[in-house]
């Protein structure tokens, strides 16, 4: 089984990063998301001047990595980093979006650019999640 380093997916994290288009937050994040053969998919922030529209790095990651056909369910970490005093909290938008797609048990490690790093599940991440198990019918 592919075994990620946490701090080596956060250097990851950071290049993305790098990438993001923020003109009006100015506020750059970045993801790394590991699939199920050990490759990794990037995701930035890109923001808009509709500012709705605007789609987190955590985010960005996971979608680009269902469009180039991974499944749902089959990735084994994500990192987050921005730059926050301590390590960045994913929005809770982002939150729901990974207990759709992403394993409850799937490691979030969280950072910042002081090299703070914290490690929760994506569970944690969102108690009493509304699912699929939620939907009747
Ligand atoms: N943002 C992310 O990309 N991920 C997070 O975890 C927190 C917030 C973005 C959205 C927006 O572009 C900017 O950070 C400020 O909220």
């Amino acid at each position: 089984m592919y075994m990620f380093d946490a701090k080596k997916l956060m250097e990851e994290a950071a290049k993305a990063r790098s990438r993001a288009y923020v003109p009006y937050s100015n506020f750059q994040v970045g993801a790394a998301l590991v699939d199920e053969d050990g490759n990794i998919h990037y995701g930035c922030n890109i923001e808009n001047a509709a500012y709705g529209p605007t789609n987190c790095a955590e985010r960005t990651a996971v979608f680009r990595a269902i469009a180039d056909g991974h499944r749902p369910g089959s990735f084994k970490a994500i990192a987050v980093i921005g730059d926050t005093d301590g390590p960045i909290a994913p929005c809770g938008v982002c939150r729901q979006v990974m207990v759709e797609l992403c394993p409850r048990d799937m490691p979030v490690i969280m950072g910042n650019l002081k090299g703070d790093i914290v490690q929760m599940t994506v569970g944690e991440l969102l108690p009493g999640a509304f699912d699929k198990t939620s939907l009747k019918g």
